[in-house]
């Protein structure tokens, strides 16, 4: 995890690494910390905690200088402290390095250089890269930069600046996201778009090896030979304010509220009179009759999409499938063949454990199928086929909109896949993607109820256990809910498959337990108005997410919510709604800090 920022031009670095630097807050913030160049010197200001943290340092002690880097820390190799902060310097302060990714060999190069006279100050692995620069620093700091990647184990993208040479900023990726900004006298890097997203949205999109140059009116990069490499520029068309709040409290809410339109950016140009149009799938009718087995494979809140589309894609596509996280899926020998389609979920594009699936599939001949919000990301770059949510920026570390919007991408590859083996007629398709296109205003409806779910949620938020029980695509929902409930409020929950709590979880219910019930399918809605009934009689206080239709059992619970009635393959879209505000309810009421849950990263570059 970890973000970096650098900024070379005529303006002062300062205010535009912090202006950077608190857009990729959400990567990690252990720790933050800037170096900039002034009058032949390197100064560093780095502080624990937050970025306000060290604003406040700055308030005192501010740096002047036009070209400087920054960096905000998710702590791996050594605790969150001042000393471990980054940027890193060499013994003589020459050169300073910021660094987001792990260097696995660092402490052999770190043995090897304290033995060649480098002091050490740090418990981090990022420490080694300064003084392994140095180390190879005669004249030419890109040669420099260049041969010391060549000994770094691991993955890494990395900003440098020496005082020797401070007319440029070099940066190296390998394995861990990095692009650059492209402004008029001015460039930038950064480890992701909204941090630059002020300044320009024109942007080289580094491949892994590749090292960039940046000077204040070019900007050159580099293979990992040393050979220039002509590069694309790409045109970013987020909007500069998606990725600001907006008048809403926390980045979370703002997300949560702007689910409608994202459900309908996803959609865009996608449905046609008797068709979908999925521009970068590719799939043809004869790859699919050589596919004969799918694998769903992400991490987190994406996987919990992957559950979701498991069951839209079996129903729909008829082609069996098996579903693992990421984690697992890389370290278990899954059956891999040249007949097998890996379909993965990621917000970000980076995920290290997804990224590492996708590896190990593609060595073993598989096809690989992407569903990602970032355009460019490096799941986007290796996948064969990709489907892009268009969620916008997804800023607080707790997924929403890129869940719902995942979803729906799972619908059409669903829908897609099944009409490629004829099992879909024209009339399913369109009552498919009627239903689709209608669920904005499902979704809208949920959120107009927010008032009555923040008052459930005010009088349960002392509660130290929830649970929430659903079958079929409820339990998925379930499963996401309570996800989210748990690493934003920190309360403890759980879901279960309601056909199992006789087979244990229905000990755990006591008087005053607050149950959650999803009951959107109607194949299973009498089997959970039973549940609803068992744990009443034991005390319960039911919460129920149903479909209109079954108004008539509000009556049965404490707190109702109702969707209008939809079809129930797309009710899962506006029913996670309902918990997504039930969890930021909690979280606010319970004063945690809702956009950035402790412990957690929205990006996980490193295992
Ligand atoms: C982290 C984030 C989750 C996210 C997961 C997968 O755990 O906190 O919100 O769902 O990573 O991230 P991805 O970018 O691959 O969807």
């Amino acid at each position: 995890m970890c973000g970096i920022v650098g900024y070379i031009g005529n303006e002062q670095a300062q205010d535009i690494l912090i202006n950077g630097l608190s857009k990729l807050e959400y990567r990690g913030y252990d720790s933050a910390g800037l170096a900039v160049y002034d009058n032949d010197e390197i100064n560093v200001r780095k502080k624990k905690g937050r970025i306000k943290n060290l604003v406040e340092v700055l308030d005192t002690q501010p740096l002047t200088g036009t070209l400087g880097i920054g960096h905000t820390r998710w702590a791996t190799h050594g605790e969150p402290s001042d000393l471990n902060a980054h940027p890193h310097t060499s013994s003589d302060g020459d050169i300073a390095v910021v660094h987001n990714g792990i260097i696995e060999n660092y402490l052999d190069l770190k043995e090897m250089l304290i033995k060649e006279g480098h002091r050490f100050i740090s418990d981090t692995d990022t420490e080694v890269i300064a003084h392994l620069i140095n180390k190879h620093y005669d004249g030419d700091l890109l040669k420099a930069v260049q041969a010391a990647s060549k000994e770094l184990g691991g993955s890494y993208s990395i900003g440098v600046i020496s005082k020797k040479e401070p007319d440029k900023l070099i940066a190296i990726r390998k394995n861990s996201p990095l692009i650059v900004g492209l402004g008029e006298n001015e460039n930038y890097i950064a480890s992701d778009i909204p941090a630059i997203l002020n300044h320009t949205r024109d942007i080289y999109l580094l491949d892994n090896d590749e090292t960039a140059v940046l000077e204040k009116d070019k900007v050159t990069v580099y293979d990992e030979n040393g050979k220039e490499v002509g590069k694309q520029v790409f045109h970013v068309n987020w909007d500069p304010g998606d990725a600001e709040k907006g008048g809403y409290d926390h980045f979370m809410q703002k997300e949560i509220f702007e689910q409608p339109r994202a459900i309908a950016d996803t959609l865009t140009g996608r449905i046609l009179d008797d068709s979908i149009r999925l521009d970068d799938v590719v799939i043809t009718k004869e790859d699919l009759e050589n596919i004969d087995r799918i694998h769903i494979v992400a991490c987190g809140t994406a996987y919990n999409a992957g559950l979701i589309g498991k069951s839209f894609i079996e129903k729909y596509a008829q082609v069996p499938i098996d579903i693992e996280t990421a984690s697992e899926y890389r370290y278990k020998d899954p059956i891999i063949t040249d007949k097998t389609l890996l379909i993965v979920l990621s917000q970000s594009g980076e995920t290290a454990d997804t990224l590492a699936a996708i590896d190990i599939a593609k060595k073993a001949g598989a096809r690989v199928l992407a569903i990602t919000n970032v355009v460019g990301s490096s799941i986007a770059r290796e996948a064969d086929d990709i489907l892009y949510t268009n969620a916008g920026p997804e800023i607080a570390v707790a997924s929403t909109k890129a869940y719902i919007t995942q979803v729906a991408c799972m619908m059409f590859i669903a829908l897609h896949l099944g009409r490629l083996k004829g099992l879909v007629s024209d009339e399913k398709l369109k009552e498919m993607t009627d239903a689709l296109i209608d669920c904005s205003k499902q979704v809208q409806n949920a959120l107009d109820q927010s008032e009555d779910i923040k008052n459930f949620a005010m009088d349960h938020f002392s509660k130290d256990d929830m649970f929430l029980i659903g079958r079929g695509l409820d339990y998925s929902t379930c499963i996401e809910g309570s996800l989210k409930i748990k690493e934003i409020s920190y309360v403890h929950s759980e879901s279960f498959s309601a056909g199992e709590l006789k087979h244990g979880p229905i000990a755990l219910i006591e008087d005053g337990t607050v149950v959650i019930v999803v009951a959107t399918q109607e194949k299973t809605f009498d089997k959970l108005l039973s549940n609803i009934k068992e744990v009443k009689a034991r005390g319960a206080h039911v919460m129920l997410i149903a479909q209109e239709k079954h108004k008539d059992i509000a009556s049965e619970v404490d707190q109702a919510f109702f969707i209008p009635n939809i079809n129930d393959d797309i009710a899962p879209i506006p029913a996670v709604v309902y918990l997504q505000l039930f969890a930021y309810f909690l979280a606010v009421a319970r004063g945690c800090d809702v956009d950035k849950p402790r412990n957690l990263a929205k990006s996980v570059t490193v295992e």
